[in-house]
C-alpha cells in the first residue's frame, strides 16, 4: 500500500526520492518522509502529500548520495508527522522505511520497553528499528546480521530498506510478502516498491523474492535467502515506458486511463487474436490448457473491480465454455475451509498482482492442490510468482487508484479465455467463431467512438453532482458493470451508489426511490432486453431521475429515461466492455466537479497489500 524509494550511488538522493515518491504516491498519500545519509542521518517527514513534504524540507541542506524515501497508507498509528516514515531507532544507529505490517509488534514493544527502549511513534515499523538495534547493541557483528536476526522474531510482512549510521555505504533492504524492485544503474542502485520510479533511470532491474535479503553498496549488490545462502541477482529488463507513468496532457490518471482503453485492449489483443488464424493464442496458459478444457468448475478470485471482471468472467465461461464458475471474493475465501476438487482450477484476477487477500487465497488453493492461474497487469509481481501459469493483461501501467482500463482488460482476458475453452470443446462452430473474434476486434474502435461522445456524459454529470445517493442497475452481464458503475461513483466522488441486478430492485431498494434518486440503468439490446424495459417503467412509475447505457438507436429506453448515453451494438459477451465506459465517464465528471481528488481518494490506496 505505501510506496518505498531508496538510492544509493553518486548522484544526489534527495531529488531521486522526490520524484520517486511522487510517482509512488498513488500507492498511498497520507504521509511522506525522507532521509539521507551525510556525515549523520537527516531525517524529513510530514503528514499530507509529498508536496508538504517538499515544502517543509523548503531549502535545508538534505545533500548525500545515500537517501532512503516512504509515502504512507496508514495502518498502525493515524497519519501525522510522528507516524510517518522514515523510523529511526532509539539511539539514531537505524533509519527504517516498510511496506507491510508487523502483526507481533505489540508483544515485542512490550519486550523492548521492559529492557528500557523507548519510542515516539505509535507505529510497527518503529519497533522493528528497535528491535534490530537491541540486537545489534547485544553484540551482531554487523548491521546486516542484526537485520536478519530482528527479521527472524518477525511474524507478518515487509518490504523495508535500512540505513545503518555505523555502515553508512550500504542499505540493507529485505522483502516478505511486500514487493521490492531492485534497479540496477552504472555504480548506482535504485530500490522501489514498484518499478514506477525507477524506470526514468535504468530499465534493468531484479525482482526480491520472498526471504531475500540485500546488502547494497554503491558498486556492489550481495543478495542472499533468509537461511543466508548466496543467490545470483536475475536480471531483468522492464519493458515500461517514461511516457505511460505520465498523465500525457491529460488532467488525471484516470481520464487518461479511461482514453487509453482502445489502445490497451489491441494491447491485450496483440499476438493473440488473430482473424485470419482460427485459433486465439494464450501462450502463458499452453501447457495447462488441456486441464482447463476438462475443468469441472473454475473459482475465480479476486477483490474490487477486479471481483466484478470476475463475474463477467462467470457469465462468459458459462456461456461459451459451459463450465459451472464461483466468484469469490478472495478475503472470504481464506478464511473459510474452501471445497477445491482435484478438477477444479482456480484463476485469480488482479492489477497489481500484490493484492494480500488474493495472495493468500492463492496461497490456500495451492495448498489444496489446485491449479491456480493467475490474470495480472504489473509483469513481475507476487501473483504471477505465486500461480502456476497466467495472462498478462498488457494495460500498461494503471496510476490512477480507481481501476478501469484493467477491468475492461481482464473482461478481455477472461473473453479469449472462454472463447479458446468453447472452440477446444466444439461448443462454438465456426461460423459463431469467426463471427466473435471478428465482433471482438472492433471492440476497440467502438470504445473509441463512445468517447468521442463523452460531452453529453459530462452534461448529464453537471446534473447529477449534488445527489447524494444512486442506484445502478443491470442484468445478465451488464450486472456487473452495474455493481462496477457504483463502485466508481461512490470510491471517486464520495456519493452513496449501490449496484443490483435490475430484477432484486423490488426485494428492497426500490422502496428507496424517490424523485430525487438517479437510478443508472444498463439497459443495451440482449436476451434480458424487455426485461430490463420493465424494471426501467418501474422506475419510471416512482419518479425516479433515471439515466440509461442504451444501444445506438434505441427508442423505447430513450422515451422513459431523463438521459441516454448510447453505445454502439455489438455482441452481448462483449457489452461489458462497452457499457461500462460511459460509466467510468460519468463518475470521473461527478468527481471533479465535485472538486474531489480522482486519482487519488481519500482513505484508498492502488495496491492494497494489508489484509
Ligand atoms: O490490484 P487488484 O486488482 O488486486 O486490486 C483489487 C482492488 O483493490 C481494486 O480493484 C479496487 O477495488 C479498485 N481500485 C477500485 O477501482
Amino acid at each position: 500500500m505505501c510506496g518505498i524509494v531508496a538510492y544509493i550511488g553518486e548522484r544526489q538522493a534527495l531529488p531521486i526520492l522526490i520524484n520517486g515518491l511522487k510517482r509512488l504516491e498513488y500507492r498511498g498519500y497520507d504521509s511522506a518522509g525522507v532521509s539521507i545519509w551525510n556525515k549523520k542521518t537527516k531525517v524529513y517527514k510530514r503528514k499530507g502529500k509529498v508536496a508538504d513534504l517538499e515544502a517543509f524540507i523548503g531549502n535545508d541542506d538534505l545533500t548525500g548520495n545515500i537517501g532512503i524515501g516512504h509515502t504512507r497508507w496508514a495502518t498502525h498509528g493515524e497519519p501525522n508527522d510522528v507516524n510517518a516514515h522514515p523510523h529511526m531507532s532509539m539511539n539514531g544507529k537505524f533509519t527504517i522505511i516498510h511496506n507491510g505490517i508487523i502483526e507481533n509488534y505489540s508483544r515485542l514493544r512490550d519486550k523492548l520497553t521492559s529492557f528500557g527502549v523507548t519510542f515516539k511513534s505509535e507505529t510497527d515499523t518503529e519497533v522493528l528499528a528497535n528491535l534490530i538495534e537491541y540486537i545489534y547493541e547485544k553484540g551482531a557483528v554487523d548491521a546486516e546480521l542484526a537485520v536478519r536476526l530482528a527479521l527472524s522474531k518477525v511474524i507478518g510482512a515487509y518490504g523495508l530498506v535500512i540505513i545503518c549510521s555505523d555502515e553508512p555505504d550500504k542499505l540493507i533492504a529485505a522483502r516478505k510478502g511486500s514487493p521490492l524492485v531492485i534497479g540496477v544503474g552504472n555504480e548506482e542502485y535504485f530500490l522501489a516498491s514498484d518499478a514506477t520510479p525507477i524506470v526514468e533511470y535504468t530499465k534493468s532491474v531484479i525482482y526480491l523474492n520472498d526471504g531475500d535479503v540485500a546488502v547494497i553498496t554503491k558498486d556492489q549488490l550481495t543478495l542472499k535467502t533468509d537461511h543466508n545462502k548466496s543467490q545470483t541477482p536475475i536480471i531483468q529488463e522492464l519493458n515500461i515506458d517514461i511516457g505511460e507513468i505520465d498523465k500525457g496532457g491529460y488532467e488525471h490518471f484516470m481520464l487518461k486511463e479511461i482514453f487509453e482503453q482502445p489502445r490497451s485492449i489491441n494491447d491485450t489483443f496483440r499476438g493473440r487474436v488473430k482473424t485470419e488464424n482460427d485459433k486465439i493464442h494464450l501462450g502463458g496458459l499452453y501447457e495447462v490448457m488441456p486441464k482447463l478444457i476438462e475443468a469441472k468448475r473454475i473459482l475465480i478470485i479476486a477483490c474490487g473491480t477486479s471481483w466484478h471482471a470476475g463475474l463477467v468472467g462467470e457469465y462468459l465461461f458459462e456461456d461459451l465454455a459451459r463450465i459451472p464458475v464461483e466468484v469469490e471474493y478472495a478475503s472470504e475465501f481464506r478464511y473459510r475451509n474452501p471445497i477445491i476438487n482435484k478438477d477444479d482450477v482456480v484463476i485469480a484476477i488482479s492489477q497489481s498482482g500484490e493484492t494480500a487477500d488474493t495472495l493468500a487465497a492463492i496461497q490456500l488453493a495451492k495448498e489444496k492442490g489446485a491449479l491456480v492461474l493467475g490474470i495480472c497487469n504489473v509483469v513481475g509481481s507476487s501473483i504471477p510468482r505465486e500461480t502456476h501459469a497466467g495472462v498478462y493483461t498488457h494495460a500498461g501501467p494503471e496510476i490512477g487508484v480507481a481501476s478501469t482500463k484493467a477491468f475492461t482488460c481482464q473482461v478481455t482476458v477472461l473473453a479469449m479465455m472462454a472463447i479458446t475453452i468453447g472452440r477446444s470443446k466444439e461448443l462454438i462452430s465456426d461460423s459463431s467463431y469467426q463471427n466473435l473474434i471478428k465482433e471482438f476486434n472492433l471492440i476497440p474502435e467502438k470504445i473509441e467512438e463512445i468517447l468521442q461522445n463523452s460531452l453529453i456524459i459530462k452534461e448529464a454529470a453537471e446534473l447529477y453532482k449534488d445527489s447524494t445517493n444512486s442506484l445502478y442497475l443491470g442484468r445478465g452481464y451488464l450486472f456487473p458493470v452495474a455493481l462496477e458503475g457504483a463502485l466508481k461513483l461512490k470510491e471517486i466522488s464520495y456519493i452513496h451508489a449501490e449496484g443490483y441486478p435490475a430484477a432484486e430492485m423490488k426485494h428492497g431498494p426500490i422502496a428507496l426511490i424517490d424523485e430525487k434518486m438517479p437510478v443508472v440503468v444498463v439497459a443495451t439490446k440482449d436476451s434480458s432486453y424487455e426485461k430490463i424495459v420493465s424494471n426501467v417503467q418501474e422506475v419510471k412509475a416512482r419518479n425516479g431521475k433515471i439515466i440509461a447505457v442504451v444501444t445506438k438507436g434505441d427508442t423505447v429506453i430513450r422515451k422513459m429515461a431523463d438521459h441516454v448515453f448510447e453505445i454502439p451494438e455489438t455482441n452481448p459477451v462483449f457489452s461489458a466492455l462497452l457499457s461500462v465506459i460511459p460509466l467510468q465517464l460519468f463518475s470521473y465528471y461527478i468527481a471533479v466537479m465535485r472538486g474531489c481528488n480522482v486519482d487519488q481518494p481519500r482513505n484508498l490506496a492502488k495496491s492494497v497489500t494489508v489484509e
